[in-house]
């Protein structure tokens, strides 16, 4: 097997780890550097279990800082980039939409500025991965599924930014003929994310005997797809998807989110040994979200047939199996909910 330096952004994140402790368990002979700024949203205790292996390297910094970027391209010498650092929460980006270009669109520009110059365009056996969402397609009825030829529509400023992101990467392609892929998914879940998300936070509240804020009238649909099963599907991409690709990876799992909702409520109850409907009593419909979009779903008829991927992960196995990790790990949510996200909690739902 071949030796590759492969440099993960982002790796310190909820999608970003998973794939980072793939690569590094599956492949010893690839050498991993994960590159992450650790924001509010990247924490290294999600990569406890690897930090100690040989081929994994941890690199502390921005992909807004173009002399380091550039710097650690020189030194390091990539073969290949798998690219997940993003600012990634919606409702962040409606308040901090600035936040969300510089990294998301100027950030990724640098990366892929610094690949180019360390190879001067000549980029036998190289590539660069970029991993993108659902959302830059826009929002759908009630019918329909975004395939890879569904026009962009983004509608977030986070979607935005991800979507010029990906046409960054495909012009780079078009003009330098830098090798890439593209990934679009869906709504992920698992363990390790941070608690600003839907699933993550409810079970918080739900724990702690909180309000479970329901944007609008809750009939909203997202397509659920575990994260280790993005992360194979990663896997699966990197190894085998054709250069300048698009894949499109989702679960086939709508849920409406109030039906969601109620599904983690009795779950909840049940591991939680509370009578029936306890958890289901702190739903609260809140004011919706600006431009909220109404329905994500994926056709990843693509990604099956082509490259032979699709989801293992059950959807009612994969959520006990979540619920039961944030309630073991209470250290985890405990260190990542102190601090800083009190002020964010309060600034996102009073009043709301
Ligand atoms: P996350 O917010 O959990 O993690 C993002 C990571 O990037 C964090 O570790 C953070 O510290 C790091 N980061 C942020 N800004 C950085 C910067 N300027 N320089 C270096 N590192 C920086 O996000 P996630 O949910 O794991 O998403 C990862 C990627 O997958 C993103 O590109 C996102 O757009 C995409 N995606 C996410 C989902 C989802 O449901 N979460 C679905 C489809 C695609
Ligand atoms: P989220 O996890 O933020 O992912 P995305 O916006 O990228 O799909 O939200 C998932 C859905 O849940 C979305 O329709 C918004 C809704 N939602 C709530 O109703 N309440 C909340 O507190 C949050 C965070 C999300």
């Amino acid at each position: 097997m071949n030796t590759l330096k492969i440099l993960i952004t982002g790796g310190a994140g909820f999608i970003g780890s998973h794939v980072v402790r793939r690569f590094v368990n599956k492949y010893p002979n690839y050498e991993i550097y994960n590159l992450d700024a650790l924001t509010y949203a990247g924490n290294l205790e999600n990569l406890r279990d690897v930090e100690g292996a040989a081929n994994y390297h941890f690199i502390k910094g921005d992909i807004k800082d173009i002399p380091f970027i550039n710097s650690i391209f020189e030194k390091h010498q990539f073969d290949a980039v798998i690219h997940l650092a993003a600012e990634s929460h919606v409702d962040r980006s409606i308040t901090e939409p600035n936040a969300f270009i510089e990294t998301n669109v100027l950030g990724t520009a640098n990366l892929l500025n610094a690949f180019r110059s360390i190879w001067k365009d000549h980029f036998e056996g190289k590539q660069f991965y970029h991993i993108s969402t659902d959302e830059v397609y826009g929002s759908l009825g009630e019918t329909g599924l975004f395939t890879e030829e569904t026009p962009y529509d983004p509608q977030s400023p986070y979607a935005a930014s991800k979507a010029a992101s990906d046409h960054l990467v495909r012009a780079y392609g078009n003009t330098y003929k830098l090798p890439f892929k593209i990934s679009n998914c869906s709504n992920n879940y698992g363990p390790n994310q941070f608690p600003e998300k839907l699933l993550p936070l409810f079970i918080h509240n739900i724990k702690n005997q909180k309000s479970l804020p329901v944007y609008g009238d809750g009939k909203y649909t997202r397509d659920w797809l575990h994260v280790i099963d993005h992360a194979s599907a990663i896997d699966t991409i990197f190894h085998s998807g054709k250069n300048t690709e698009t894949y499109n990876i989702g679960g086939l799992n709508e849920w409406t989110n109030i039906d969601l909702i109620q599904l983690l409520c009795e779950q909840m109850d049940e591991k939680l040994k509370s009578p029936k409907g306890t958890a289901a009593q702190l739903i609260t419909f809140v004011k919706d979200r600006a431009g909220h979009d109404k329905r994500y779903a994926i056709d990843a008829s693509k990604i099956e047939r082509e490259l032979g991927w699709k989801p293992k992960m059950t959807f009612e196995e994969g959520l006990s199996q979540t619920i039961d990790w944030y309630l073991e790990n209470t250290d985890w949510l405990v260190n990542v909910t102190s601090g800083a996200y009190q002020a964010y909690y309060q600034k996102m739902y009073e009043g709301r």
